[in-house]
Formats: C-alpha cells, sequence, structure tokens
C-alpha cells in the first residue's frame, strides 16, 4: 500500500542476483539486530558490532524502557524475517488505554471497536534475544560485541573501535556502512559534517523515569489488556503489562518538577495528590526506593536529511530519527526501515547508491511526519485525554470508523494499525478535520436557520 515497490519476502535470497556486500551494521539493538537477519537472509556478508555485551548473558540491562508497545509496522517486519509469531506468542495485546483520574476512577477508551486490532507489551531484552538468536543461524553473520565504533571514515569504508575492556583498538572496513547506533548515533555524527546534510535535534522539557508495579500473589494487580494512563495536564505516567505479571511504569514530567522531590516526604505527598491510586499498587517503599535509584532520562527528537553517505554508509532507527515515546512508534518506524530499505534491495537493476538515495526519498518525509505526531501526542496524552473536546471527537472518530470502515480510519489507528506511510496519516486527518469542521458549520447554519424560522414563523416561541 505504502510504496510503488513490490515487497518480496522470505526467500529473498533466491531472488537477488546482486553481488554480496560487506555490510557492516553499527548497534545491535533491536533495529540494528533485524537489519543484520534482513542482509544475511539476502546472502550478504554481515559484520554486527555492539558497543555493550552480549545481551542475551546480561543480567541487568541498561537501557532505555524495560517494555514496548509493539503495532502493525513492527509486526510487519518481523513477519518478513520470519518471526512475528515468535514474538507474538508472549506478548501481552493491550487493547485501549485505561485512563486514571485524580479520584482513581478508570475509563476504559478502546482502540479499534471495529475491528479489534490491538497494541502489543513486549519486553526490549526478550524481543532484542529473539532477534539475535535467530541471527545465530546464519553463518554469514558475525558478532561482535563490547566493540564500540570511535570513528569512521564513508570513503575509504573504514572503522575504527575500541574494545571493552582492554580499550584496545581494532579496525575493519565495510563496503557499506549502517549506522542503526540510537539516538546519539556515532555513524550520523560523521554525516553532519558532511556537506548539505540537514540537521535538527529538540530536548523536550519532560524527563522521565522508571518504576515498577510487582505481581501480587502471582497476578497482575490492574487489568493487563490496557496501556495505563494517568493524565495530569503538566505530567502524565503510564503503565505496561510485563510477562511476569507486573507492570513498567513510566513517569513523565519536567525536570523541574523532578527537582522539587528531595526526599521521601516530598514524593509521597506528591504521588498522593496526583497518583493516589498506584501508591498501594506500587507500595510506598518500593516506591521511594524505585524513585531515588535512578535519574530522570533525556528526550530527544532528531530529524535529519539526508539518511545516506553515497554508496558506502546508511543510518536506521533512532539514529535516523529519534523521536519522543508518546506515539509509541520508535521502534515500529525504525524496524519499518528495514521493510523499505530490503524491498529496493530486492530491486535487481538498482545500485547501492541508488538504493541508498531511494531510501532517503522514500522515507524522509514519513520519518519527519512521525517525529512531528509524536511531539504532538506528547501534548495529547497528558493534556487532552481528559478534554471533553477530546473524548467527543474520539467519539464521533469511532463513529463514523464503524459505519465506513474503508473510508474513515482515524488518526491514530491508520498510525498503529495499518501501513499507511507516516505523511498520509496525517493528510487524512486533515483532510478529516476539513470535513467535520463544514459539517459543523452547515449544521448550525442550519439549526440558526430552524430557529429564525421557528421564532420569526412564529409556530412557536422559543422556550429555552
Ligand atoms: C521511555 C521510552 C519508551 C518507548 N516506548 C516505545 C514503544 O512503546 N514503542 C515503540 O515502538 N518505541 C518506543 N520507544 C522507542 C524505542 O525505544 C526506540 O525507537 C528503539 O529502541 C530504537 O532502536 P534502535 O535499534 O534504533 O536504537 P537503540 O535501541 O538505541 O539501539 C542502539 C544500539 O547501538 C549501540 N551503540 C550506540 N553507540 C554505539 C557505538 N558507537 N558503537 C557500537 N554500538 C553502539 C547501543 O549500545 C545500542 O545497543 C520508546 C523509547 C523510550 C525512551
Ligand atoms: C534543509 O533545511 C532547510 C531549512 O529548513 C530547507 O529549506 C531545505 O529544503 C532542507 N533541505 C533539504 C534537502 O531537505
Amino acid at each position: 500500500m505504502s510504496h510503488a515497490i513490490p515487497l518480496t519476502t522470505n526467500n529473498g535470497n533466491a531472488l537477488n542476483s546482486r553481488a554480496p556486500l560487506k555490510v557492516a551494521i553499527i548497534g545491535g539493538g533491536l533495529v540494528g539486530s533485524l537489519a543484520a537477519l534482513s542482509f544475511a537472509r539476502r546472502g550478504h556478508e554481515v559484520h554486527l558490532y555492539e558497543y555493550r555485551e552480549d545481551i542475551r548473558r546480561a543480567e541487568l540491562v541498561q537501557g532505555r524502557s524495560i517494555n514496548l508497545a509493539l503495532s502493525q509496522r513492527g509486526r510487519k517486519a518481523l513477519a518478513e524475517v520470519g518471526l512475528e509469531q515468535e514474538v507474538l506468542a508472549t506478548a501481552i495485546p493491550m487493547r485501549g488505554r485505561m485512563l486514571h483520574d485524580i479520584k482513581g476512577n478508570r475509563t476504559v477508551v478502546i482502540y479499534d471497536p471495529c475491528t479489534n486490532q490491538c497494541l502489543y507489551s513486549v519486553g526490549r531484552k526478550y524481543l532484542n534475544e529473539v532477534l539475535l538468536n535467530a541471527g545465530e543461524k546464519f553463518p554469514n553473520i558475525h558478532r561482535h560485541f563490547e566493540h564500540k565504533l570511535n570513528y569512521v571514515n564513508f570513503n575509504e569504508g573504514r572503522m575504527e573501535f575500541k574494545r571493552a575492556p582492554s580499550k584496545e583498538i581494532v579496525e575493519d572496513n565495510a563496503d557499506l556502512i549502517v549506522g542503526c547506533d540510537g539516538a546519539f548515533s556515532t555513524v550520523r555524527q560523521q554525516m553532519v559534517r558532511a556537506p548539505g546534510f540537514n540537521y535538527s535535534q529538540e530536548y523536550i522539557e519532560h524527563g522521565y523515569l522508571e518504576l515498577c508495579i510487582p505481581a501480587k500473589d502471582g497476578e497482575f494487580q490492574m487489568p493487563e489488556n490496557y496501556l495505563h494512563i494517568w493524565p495530569r495536564d503538566e505530567f502524565m505516567m503510564i503503565a505496561l503489562p510485563n510477562q511476569d505479571k507486573s507492570f513498567t511504569v513510566t513517569l513523565s514530567m519536567p525536570f523541574k518538577v523532578f527537582k522539587t522531590i528531595r526526599s521521601s516526604e516530598d514524593l509521597l505527598n506528591f504521588f498522593h495528590k496526583y497518583y493516589a491510586d498506584a501508591v498501594p499498587l506500587i507500595g510506598k517503599e518500593r516506591l521511594i526506593k524505585d524513585f531515588f535509584k535512578s535519574r530522570p532520562q533525556h528526550l530527544v527528537s532528531v530529524k535529519c536529511y539526508p539518511y545516506h553517505y553515497g554508496s558506502k554508509a546508511l543510518i536506521l532507527g533512532d539514529a535516523a530519527h529519534a523521536m519522543v515515546p508518546y506515539y509509541g512508534q520508535g521502534l515500529n518506524a525504525g524496524m519499518e526501515d528495514c521493510t523499505l530499505l530490503l524491498s529496493l534491495f530486492n530491486q535487481p537493476n538498482l545500485s547501492t547508491a541508488e538504493i541508498l538515495e531511494q531510501f532517503t526519498e522514500l522515507r524522509w518525509r514519513d520519518a519527519h511526519a512521525i517525529c512531528d505526531l509524536a511531539m504532538y501526542n506528547y501534548v495529547e496524552m497528558r493534556d487532552l485525554t481528559k478534554r471533553l473536546s477530546f473524548r467527543w471527537r474520539k467519539w464521533l472518530d469511532t463513529q463514523l470508523f464503524r459505519w465506513f470502515p474503508n473510508f474513515w480510519v482515524p488518526l491514530y489507528n491508520s498510525v498503529s494499525f495499518t501501513s499507511m506511510p507516516y505523511s498520509q496519516c496525517i493528510a487524512n486527518r486533515k483532510w478529516q478535520d476539513k470535513l467535520l469542521q463544514n459539517v459543523l458549520i452547515s449544521a448550525s447554519l442550519a439549526f440558526v436557520a430552524m430557529t429564525a424560522f421557528k421564532y420569526y414563523g412564529g409556530f412557536q416561541t422559543i422556550t429555552l
């Protein structure tokens, strides 16, 4: 549906008449380990370089968000490498938002009452392990953990890594260098120096911190098939279910508010005021321990153009388009990058340089669009979800969706449950807004006309 390029899946290898490349993938996170698999399936020689130790041997994952909401775009990319079912088997479906108001009342807003699609809560570590394990089957994937990219020269295809813990420097070269090294990408830093490279980054005022609602007597303490949200104007808290029946809670608020909470007493007062219903679920002691254990993390949004350098280098995932996490699309968008890239690699007539150029051209508008949408939802989730006008619009959207499922797909649904290009999701929404506005204007004009008619026509006097 998205791009005019036919997607060939699964046995891309057999279809590929392309000479194998030596591909260096920098970063073995979720996007990097998926990209490694995708290239290996097409017969390329893949070297995967990751700064950290092998996550499968690591006990504690130092990283962002313990679990993530996986939706259509991520699922599709996983299906292309034959892993969708394995991942979904242990994922927890979330059918809607469960809103917690300040008094502790709960309201459910189902994501898709028409076709019952849902988000899936998956563990970051688990997903990374599934992707790395699947790579073990390919002798043409070479993994290098504890290798930090230090320096890269695109023209020569040369890279320099620092090994941990020895600090020894090792060199390698490749035909193609793919930066999947996250929001603070070293590969991107090198691209920023190239003339004509547009780049912007924006830190938001909010930081986030993770807390936990543990399982109680081996059970979930809240209904598990929802994404729980506590919208509070300037602050917001969300919770996603985990396989072990706990919830990972993400508290998001301005750094200046975090700074006002210095003691256990401050913290409990704050929670009793804003999140009273969550206190017994988290437990006072655990709340204090987890809150003061870590510092709030920054959130950054990054846009750039282009995503490639000649035929030599490319950036994917957060390296290309880090976004604030409020649409739950960062990973999904990064995985969709792989879908697009590999569909281009399936075109036998394109050179590597042409593939990379087309990738940039076909991707940048959509990547910029989802960064913008995520920023918009930053306001919507903490603020608008409480407003009557928002709920009314949501209700109207749902009704129209129900009556005209092929014609009226609400914004959230087109982003999360279809592969419609992100920029088109926005265009679609603008068109819907315009239509509704016109309908509303006509309806109010009709109302005024009717009232006037009744009043001046003298059939009856108006009683208010
Ligand atoms: C709080 C929060 C919640 C989120 N929730 C969701 C969600 O619900 N749904 C969703 O779709 N997305 C979500 N995201 C976004 C998602 O986490 C990212 O989009 C995703 O992790 C991007 O994957 P990546 O592989 O591009 O980058 P990363 O996951 O950052 O991985 C980059 C990897 O590169 C390695 N690396 C970095 N530098 C180097 C170097 N110099 N040399 C070698 N290796 C290097 C790192 O160690 C890391 O393993 C969330 C993000 C946050 C912060
Ligand atoms: C780079 O950014 C400038 C300023 O926003 C814009 O006018 C220009 O079109 C951008 N270039 C490309 C190639 O996108």
